[in-house]
């Protein structure tokens, strides 16, 4: 039995943000029904594609676990057979443009009259207001919700992150939203809106920029570099470059290797608890009494000095080695992992973060499983489904359709020509 067996998805996503929230859904148990237009699908398919005729990479990695139905809901018989998925369905996920659900004439009121309990989960860029009508991609979200403005070196531009904090950080927001919401209707009985907008998620991800912009009222932020450099603060929180947030100093340090290796580099953190460990192992022992360097207040004006210090110890070791070094004495660290030594990490297969999949028509190919583990619904990772694989599939068990019924829907043009895997 897995979390959410029994629960049925509507899917009407696209893209990440939305993809990466029922991928989650699918893999806790759900039976996740992906909606795409005949012929066409999910945008994504043929995005950045690496072989020719297989989907794309982005979209195998998004949509495991799903079954999927073709069907153009801007025609009239594919606006019934969606009116019938939603009355046969627990919860519908939305990520289209601002306004698309209602032109297509499935406006909250109407999803409501045909399933009052029906859970409608939509992720848009931007919540009301100002840009509420605006579309938004993953670098817009980082830029407008408070991350590009914190990231990045002080003296540089604003710089977005590798992690997709503003699509997939959403999903999984929303993901949290649809839980709690289905949890709330085995009381209520009643179903309800769940909206996140990328904005906010990634507002609520840069929760501790909000926090140093107030502080900033009342003093400079010690813990920032450019405050040991005796760089004036301006009247909002600046790019701190590698400093941590959380207020003990750290830095990114070279390693052994450095000089070719652009990974051969390791997260340093000066942890109080931890300063004499330090001292010991960098071979400054006599920094442990020493007034200049023995407290964190003396250390802040000298941080420069520190790290360099700290520095010609860790170029002279391998980035695991520094790290095994370093973790004996529970001074914590981290060796920068390129993707190739995560994809080849043999832990992170072992515990299904990092998955095998096999796929008819790519082989296999490597996708990154739950990183959320439940000990009672563990996951098992199902290769992305083809497009429309599953339509006549779900029509004739979801919705009890006849032979004759799923014909004249393909005569109609409402759902796409029968798809067959290309081994059969
Ligand atoms: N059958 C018929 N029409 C369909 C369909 C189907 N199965 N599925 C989608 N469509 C239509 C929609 O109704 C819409 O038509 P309309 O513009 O006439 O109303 C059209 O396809 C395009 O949808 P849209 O969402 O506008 O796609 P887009 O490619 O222009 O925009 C985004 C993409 C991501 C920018 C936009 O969807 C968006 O801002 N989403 C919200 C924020 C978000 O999730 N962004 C991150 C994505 S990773």
């Amino acid at each position: 039995m897995k979390a959410l067996e029994g629960v049925r998805i509507l899917d009407f996503t696209h893209v990440q943000s939305g993809p990466t929230c029922t991928q989650l859904l699918a893999w806790f148990g759900a039976d996740v029904i992906k909606v795409e237009r005949p012929g066409i699908g999910d945008i994504t398919r043929g995005q950045l594609r690496d072989l020719a005729d297989a989907d794309s990479l982005y979209f195998t990695m998004l949509n495991h676990n799903k079954r999927s139905i073709t069907l153009d809901t801007k025609n009239e018989r594919g606006k019934a057979v969606l009116a019938a998925l939603i009355e046969q369905c627990d919860v519908m996920v939305e990520n289209f443009a601002p306004g698309a659900l209602d032109r297509m004439g499935f406006s909250w009121e109407r999803i409501q009259e045909l399933n009052p309990a029906m859970i409608l989960a939509s992720i848009k860029g931007f919540g009301p207001g100002p840009y509420a009508d605006c579309k938004v991609y993953e670098n817009v979200a980082q830029c407008t919700g408070g991350a590009a403005s914190t990231t990045g070196f002080r003296d540089g531009v604003p710089l977005v992150t590798g992690a997709q904090i503003g699509d997939s950080g959403t999903g999984l927001h929303l993901c949290l939203g649809i839980v709690a919401a289905l949890f709330q209707r085995t009381k209520s009985g009643r179903g309800q809106k769940v909206s996140v907008a990328m904005q906010d998620g990634v507002l609520n991800l840069c929760r501790v920029k909000m926090r140093d912009q107030q502080r900033l009222a009342h003093g400079p932020l010690k813990e920032y570099s450019q405050y040991g450099e005796g760089i004036p603060f301006g009247d909002t929180v600046p790019r701190a470059g590698n400093d941590s947030g959380g207020g003990q100093p750290g830095r990114i340090l070279k390693c052994k290797g450095w000089e070719t290796d652009p990974n051969a580099y390791i997260y340093f953190i000066t942890q109080a608890p931890v300063w004499e460990a330090i001292c010991d192992v960098i071979g400054e022992p006599d920094w442990k009494t020493n007034p200049d360097y023995a407290t964190p207040e003396a250390r802040l004006p000298r941080l420069n000095e520190v790290f360099e210090r700290i520095e010609a110890w860790t170029s002279t070791r391998e980035k695991f080695e520094a790290m095994e070094i370093l973790n004996a004495r529970d001074i914590p660290c981290g060796p920068i992992l390129s993707m190739k030594e995560l994809a080849e990490d043999a832990s992170l297969r072992e515990t299904g973060t990092v998955v095998e999949v096999e796929h008819p028509a790519r082989g296999k190919y490597l996708s990154v499983g739950n990183p959320i583990k439940l000990s009672e619904s563990p996951t098992d990772v199902v290769r992305s489904p083809l497009l429309g694989e599953h339509t006549e599939e779900i029509l004739r068990e979801v919705l009890q359709f006849d032979d004759q019924t799923v014909e004249e829907l393909q005569k109609s043009g409402a759902i796409g020509a029968p798809r067959r895997l290309a081994a059969e």
